[in-house]
């Protein structure tokens, strides 16, 4: 069994909407950082005495659409490499799943390299990034540590991510409150096809990415955490307006997340630095410069509990371990 260890991103310029839907061919570029601290571990092996493929996800077996989705992508595989065997696929989450942390990003990207590597092909890191995207478009990025780029493309060969820093030489950490770690109601991919063809704000968040792109690359090279956070929150919000201008509008906001965002905002006016992004979900993470960490855990933990804080250095990119 070959075994793949990827990493989670979090996005600072988010992807929000899709351009070619079977493809995963997004409408904006966008940019993440990719995390230490979670992490899905995939081992496939294509097997010539399996009748169907074989799936198991934190020691359950998959059923569904989570398994058709990971079978469509395997045939993918299977066409490619020409190895027309069936897989058995075990894998093991370090990531609360489908709560906002992005685990479709590690689960994909940790897939991608798996199961290409298993069915004989030896694909460069750009070729696991347009692969890992036909899996789930955030995957694309997490290929790469650090600080990474999703160039939005045209097509199959030209969109996908590269590298800003991979080894991030700055202090920005990034702290996940874990506000609700249940399986959300609405998908991101549900959720930004919504926002593409019912949110009339949706030609103006691409001006939006197209600005904040700059902005932000500007702001890493200048290794400016103030900046970087400013952009990233803005860019936030703006995602969240989508959801709420979409027909039907909706929101993955809860209670609990506006009271985080409120916490934050109560930090920055005492003089602590420190923003916070949202993505399809309710949990809320802060980024923040590692030199002001202590007073910022010491805040929020009084708040929400120590033990729903999880600590974030920048992290890897995808790697085949022993296992
Ligand atoms: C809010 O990558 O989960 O996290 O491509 O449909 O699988 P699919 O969507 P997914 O969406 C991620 C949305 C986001 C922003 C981001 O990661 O850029």
């Amino acid at each position: 069994m070959i075994t793949a260890r990827a990493h989670t991103n979090i996005a600072l310029v988010k992807y929000w909407g899709k351009k070619d839907q079977k493809l995963i061919i997004p409408q904006t570029d966008s940019l993440s950082l990719t995390l230490n601290e979670f992490y899905a571990d995939t081992g496939v092996e294509f097997r010539d005495n399996l009748t169907a493929d074989d799936i198991e996800i934190d020691g359950q077996p998959v059923t569904g659409h989570s398994a058709e989705k990971v079978k469509d992508f395997l045939d993918h595989i299977r066409q490619i490499s020409g190895n027309h065997n069936y897989a058995k696929v075990i894998s093991t989450n370090h990531v609360p799943v489908s709560a906002g942390l992005a685990s479709s990003a590690s689960a994909f990207a940790a897939l991608a390299t798996a199961a290409s590597k298993a069915a004989g092909l030896n694909l460069d890191r750009r070729s696991l990034s347009r692969l890992a995207r036909r899996g789930s478009g955030s995957a694309t990025r997490s290929i790469y540590g650090g600080l990474v780029e999703w160039h939005r493309g045209t097509d199959d060969q030209s969109s996908f991510a590269e590298p800003i820093m991979e080894k991030v030489d700055f202090g920005i950490e990034m702290i996940a409150i874990l506000i609700n770690t249940t399986k959300k109601k609405i998908s991101s991919r549900q959720g930004m096809q919504s926002s593409v063809e019912s949110s009339p704000y949706y030609p103006t968040w691409r001006k939006v990415v197209t600005h904040d792109m700059v902005a932000m690359k500007e702001a890493i090279s200048n290794k400016d955490i103030d900046q970087i956070g400013h952009i990233a929150e803005e860019n936030a919000l703006r995602m969240h307006a989508l959801t709420l201008s979409a027909d039907p509008g909706y929101t993955y906001f809860n209670g609990d997340t506006i009271h985080a965002i409120q916490a934050i905002n109560d930090l920055r006016s005492q003089g602590v630095s420190c923003y916070y992004t949202m993505d399809a979900g309710p949990n809320v993470k802060v980024i923040y410069d590692q030199k002001d960490r202590k007073k910022i855990v010491q805040y929020l933990g009084n708040l929400f509990g120590k033990e729903r804080l999880i600590i974030s250095q920048p992290g890897p990119g995808v790697e085949i371990i022993d296992k």
